[in-house]
């Protein structure tokens, strides 16, 4: 069985783009990685869902269940959503074994980036027709994890350093599941 890694962390703090380098790095060592990316399965799996706290709960519940459904055929899954409430990454802990990756950076580093204009629309006045009454980490909850098993300043780390250190923290986990070599002598 695969390990099932859980991300948390605020939009656009980084959980697609380090994602996608975890994806690659797994072809270049085959590594088995799937990816659960919680914008893409909103489109499927949980088009009926929203952003009420309820949904949000459920949309993690059906990621995990999901990810645990086909463990068997991966390495390593990874649940990128923003996943902001401690009930939900404490259940697929404690169904799944998944550990938790918090992919940390400060609001205002999220505010000025903003690639998706999502904060930009969160700061309107409350009467306009466009405003985001809830936003995760600027008018929604976002609860900080107390017990991540890694905590990635993705305010301050570079793509490379961040995928560095989650490696190496996927190196050290505990063979719960499948024992996975990572190849690494075929590379050298
Ligand atoms: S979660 O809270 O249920 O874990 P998820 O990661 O699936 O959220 O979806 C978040 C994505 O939905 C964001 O990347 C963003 O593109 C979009 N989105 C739209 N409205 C909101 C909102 N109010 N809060 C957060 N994300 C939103």
């Amino acid at each position: 069985m695969g390990h099932i890694i859980q991300f948390t962390g605020l939009s656009g703090a980084g959980k697609t783009t380090l994602s996608n380098a975890l994806l690659e790095w797994g072809n270049q060592h085959q590594v088995k990685i799937k990816l659960i990316d919680g914008d893409v399965y909103r489109q499927t799996l949980c088009k009926d869902l929203g952003f009420s706290k309820a949904d949000r709960l459920e949309n993690i519940a059906r990621l995990g269940a999901y990810s645990a459904s086909i463990a068997a055929d991966y390495d390593y899954i990874f649940i990128a959503a923003i996943n902001p409430y401690e009930e939900a990454r404490h259940a697929l802990k404690a169904k799944y074994g998944a550990v938790l990756i918090w992919l940390k950076c400060d609001i205002q580093a999220l505010i000025a980036r903003d690639p998706k204009g999502l904060y930009r629309k969160a700061l309107l006045p409350d009467t306009h027709p466009d405003k985001i009454h809830n936003l995760t980490g600027l008018n929604d909850t976002f609860e900080e994890p107390q017990h991540a098993d890694l905590i990635l300043d993705t305010g301050s780390l570079n793509v490379e350093k961040a995928l560095t250190t989650t490696v190496n923290f996927l190196r050290q986990l505990s063979p719960a599941g499948r024992s996975v070599t990572h190849h690494d002598h075929q590379q050298k």
